[in-house]
């Protein structure tokens, strides 16, 4: 736990400009300590690119098209972030906000793996299974003939090769350390009571069909320090967290549709021009100011903080993400394939399909029928939503079959690029230096907060960390002054 306190108070006025994550924790650690804050949010919800849509909620995009979300009650779709993993500061926020966490299942060895090539999705068990067979067989084998002799000592030699008996499911020395299958596979018909021992899946694919399956290209996902079980997620939807500090802060102190169109760093303080819910231009003075939007947008707003900031914010690289949900009247995931959460991986432009982690044999359900990024999540942005839809249901076919179409409810999709006040999913630094650098500090009186600032981008507790940096620097500075 890394719970969060400033010492000594102030009565300082800070802007906090965007109520995205970053914003909504800098006002609310400020908060804590007394400082007058106030959000301007050009939206009107908080959260930003946090994110959770439910029935009567609508998708305006950039290019005009507009969606109302038809989703049944308590069906919910998270188009932003899905997972929270154990060591991210968003978990200890969550416990002080109130904010109840369920299992995000991340992987599942019932989920899929699909490549066009093989033609068949294969579960992931199964692939991991004839993968870690067939390579423990061989390195069993080359162990044994010597071939490895150079690095490993006898012993080492018999504690590999015992490892590696455990690992694969391979056979004894006697039978050549052969890989001829394993129950990890799965079974095409389970086992059962009394005499029914079940059969397992077959048949084995050879050595060489396994290496051009690709399948192996997938197992290091969950491997990763941000992905690996297990993950978390709100109960109810993400914004539960954007919500839970909306309320803490005060709703008074966050203006929706309130679009900043100026920031001007002063001698003494900081003003701020923005338009607000009817139109009208207004402006906002402060002492200090946190600019927590996206760089790209702060690049296209206007301000006096100089040409080497404004060429710092129109460094990093916008990347582009899509999602769609697809609610289904009849959970045939669970219902006929077993799969209760986790996440089907492909080659196909959709990228990856993944199950909800809730409402576990309930009626209806919400399955994310594309997560995908940069080229593949270009040409799903560049598509009318009903075209979307057919799209990635077509190809979602492949792998699930004809319910898949013939079972769809219905469905929203989200173009990150095409959001307005957001226009993408994340940026890419082209490296940690200069720009970087400098907009990790102050330029005035304006300080920057943001997922981008830190070495988590894409993450709420990159945008978390972030606001608590900003926070303390700009706490230290007012305490330094008086
Ligand atoms: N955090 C996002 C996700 O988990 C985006 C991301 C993807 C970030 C992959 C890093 C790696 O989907």
């Amino acid at each position: 736990p890394t719970d969060f306190s400033l010492t000594g108070r102030s009565a300082n006025r800070v802007v906090i400009l965007g109520a995205g994550i970053a914003g909504l924790a800098t006002a609310y650690e400020l908060g804590k300590a007394g400082y007058d804050c106030t959000i301007l949010e050009a939206l009107d919800r908080v959260g930003g690119r946090n994110w959770t849509i439910r029935g009567g909620d609508r998708v305006l995009e950039l290019n005009h098209s507009f969606q109302v979300a038809k989703f049944s009650d308590g069906i919910y779709f998270n188009a932003g972030p899905t997972r929270l993993a154990q060591w991210m500061v968003t978990m200890d926020y969550c416990r002080e906000l109130g904010v109840d966490l369920e299992i995000f299942t991340n992987s599942n060895a019932q989920a899929y793996i699909y490549h066009q090539h093989v033609g068949a999705p294969v579960r992931w068990r199964t692939a991991k299974a004839d993968m870690y067979g067939y390579v423990a067989e061989l390195l069993s084998r080359a162990t044994d003939a010597g071939a490895l002799d150079a690095a490993l000592t006898a012993q080492d030699k018999e504690r590999l090769i015992a490892f590696l008996s455990s690992f694969g499911a391979v056979g004894n020395k006697a039978s050549g350390f052969r890989y001829t299958g394993t129950p990890r596979r799965g079974y095409s018909v389970n086992p059962g009571a009394g005499d029914q021992p079940g059969t397992v899946l077959g048949p084995v694919p050879s050595l060489s069909e396994v290496l051009a399956s690709g399948v192996g290209q997938w197992f290091e996902f969950e491997h990763g320090y941000e992905q690996a079980m297990l993950m978390f997620h709100p109960v109810g939807g993400m914004d539960m967290i954007p919500r839970a500090f909306a309320a803490r802060i005060g709703p008074e102190r966050i203006l929706l549709r309130s679009k900043v169109t100026k920031i001007t760093n002063l001698q003494d303080g900081v003003e701020v021009e923005y338009r607000d819910h009817y139109g009208t231009t207004r402006k906002i003075s402060a002492d200090l100011c946190v600019a927590a939007m996206p760089p790209h947008i702060l690049a296209k707003t206007a301000h006096n903080l100089g040409a080497e900031v404004q060429a710092a914010l129109a460094t990093p690289t916008v990347v582009n993400a899509g999602k769609i949900g697809l609610e289904y009247n009849r959970r045939w995931w669970e219902l006929d394939e077993d799969i209760y959460g986790g996440i089907t991986a492909t080659d196909l432009d959709l990228t990856q399909i993944l199950y909800p982690s809730y409402g576990y044999g309930s009626a209806r359900g919400l399955v994310v029928g594309y997560y995908n990024f940069d080229a593949q999540a270009n040409a799903y942005a560049a598509l009318t939503s009903p075209e979307r839809e057919r799209r990635a249901i077509e190809q979602g076919i492949k792998i699930h079959g004809a319910k898949y179409r013939d079972e769809l409810a219905t469905s929203v999709s989200v173009a990150w690029n095409l959001q307005p006040n957001i226009e993408g999913a994340w940026v890419s630094w082209p490296s940690r230096q200069g720009a970087y650098q400098l907009l990790n500090k102050p330029a005035g009186h304006v300080y920057f907060a943001g997922d981008w600032l830190s070495h988590m981008i894409a993450w709420q507790s990159g945008a978390l960390e972030s606001a608590r940096k900003v926070v303390m620097g700009l706490h230290q500075r007012v305490m330094n002054a008086n």
